[in-house]
């Protein structure tokens, strides 16, 4: 727990990102998370995946932008991505994800108006390759504003996927008002710091909400995407999919690249729709620390990774 609080303090320190970012050695703890740096890494990943018979979305990394600049250049990131897929003829077996703070949120009074812009821009290049987009969650300070987003741009793009967090208190009234018919809803537990006064902090609550949430998606009209690398979740999960006689095609399991690769290949060899979170460019940083943080097994990994063993 004590090392968990120190990873998500470092994932939010300037200093320590600067000193991690200049250490060539980090690579090696980058990569088993991260496909590379550029879209062609990404869209390798992707072929990879979609010859073991598996599905992408595909995250840009990097998030809490200072300048509009950095926001453009973040979009056009997606747009050229956008078109590579389409190009390798890999736009059926991918979508994106992408950060609403990396596209704008957070600059300011503006900053909404300008992320929101953003990913209806994103929205229509993905429409275009015939492929979709999801707008991954952030922090608790930011959820209201991404799902004012999501609802906006949602109203143009119909295919526009959101997620929403067990860890939070308010998750039940957003899914009511999210999960109509089709809409696709990634449920996961949420990998922010939690904040006593809106969030479940026992893990157990966060599970416990996890499932009560599940049950829900899975008895509705929506699209289930079920974000979890949790053995146990992941078995209610099939369960309740069966209950509800929703067929292959009607939900999908969810995992991040790098985690739990053994799983990702079980399920699709029984048939199941796996779709792996990858992420690639050069702001791994952030990306990285939440996935330590989540799992201190790892940070020996990171660590034999950085003292080159
Ligand atoms: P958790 O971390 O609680 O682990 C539960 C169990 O799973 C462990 O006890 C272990 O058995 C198994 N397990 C987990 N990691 C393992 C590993 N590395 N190796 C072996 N076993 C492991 N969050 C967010 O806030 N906004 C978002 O938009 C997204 N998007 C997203 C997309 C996708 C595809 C995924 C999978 C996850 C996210 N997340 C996210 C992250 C999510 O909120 C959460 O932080 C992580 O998935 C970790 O939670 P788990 O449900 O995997 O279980």
């Amino acid at each position: 727990m004590v090392l968990r609080h120190a990873l998500m303090t470092a994932s939010e320190s300037g200093r320590l990102r600067a000193f991690v970012s200049r250490t060539p050695a980090a690579r090696g703890a980058v990569d088993r998370f991260v496909a590379g740096e550029h879209a062609e890494d990404a869209v390798r990943a992707v072929a990879d995946l979609a010859a073991q018979g598996m599905l992408a979305t595909i995250d840009h990394l990097g998030e809490r932008t200072l300048h509009p600049l950095q926001a453009e250049d973040a979009t056009r990131s997606y747009l050229v991505l956008l078109g590579r897929l389409a190009d390798a003829g890999l736009a059926g077996s991918a979508e994106v994800s992408v950060k609403p703070t990396a596209v704008g949120l957070g600059l300011g009074a503006e900053g909404e108006a300008l992320a929101a812009d953003n990913i209806a821009r994103i929205a229509t290049a993905a429409e275009r390759a015939d492929t979709t987009v999801t707008v991954d969650m952030e922090d608790a300070g930011s959820v209201a504003a991404i799902l004012r987003i999501y609802h906006q741009v949602r109203d143009d793009h119909p295919g526009l996927g959101c997620v929403l967090q067990s860890a939070l208190r308010r998750t039940e009234g957003d899914l009511v008002a999210v999960a109509r018919p089709g809409t696709r809803v990634r449920l996961c537990k949420g990998a922010y710091a939690p904040d006593p006064g809106t969030a479940h902090t026992r893990r157990h609550d966060v599970d416990t909400a996890y499932v009560r949430l599940l049950r829900w998606l899975m008895e509705s009209q929506a699209y289930p995407m079920v974000a979890t690398h949790d053995p146990r979740l992941i078995k209610i999960a099939g369960i309740l999919a069966a209950v509800n006689g929703k067929g292959r095609t009607e939900f999908e399991y969810q995992m991040l690249y790098g985690v739990r690769p053994d799983e990702q290949w079980r399920l699709a060899q029984e048939g199941a729709q796996v779709r792996v979170y990858v992420p690639y460019g050069p702001d791994w940083y952030g990306y990285l620390t939440r996935r330590l943080a989540e799992r201190p097994a790892n940070v020996g990994f990171a660590l034999r990774s950085l003292a080159g063993r």
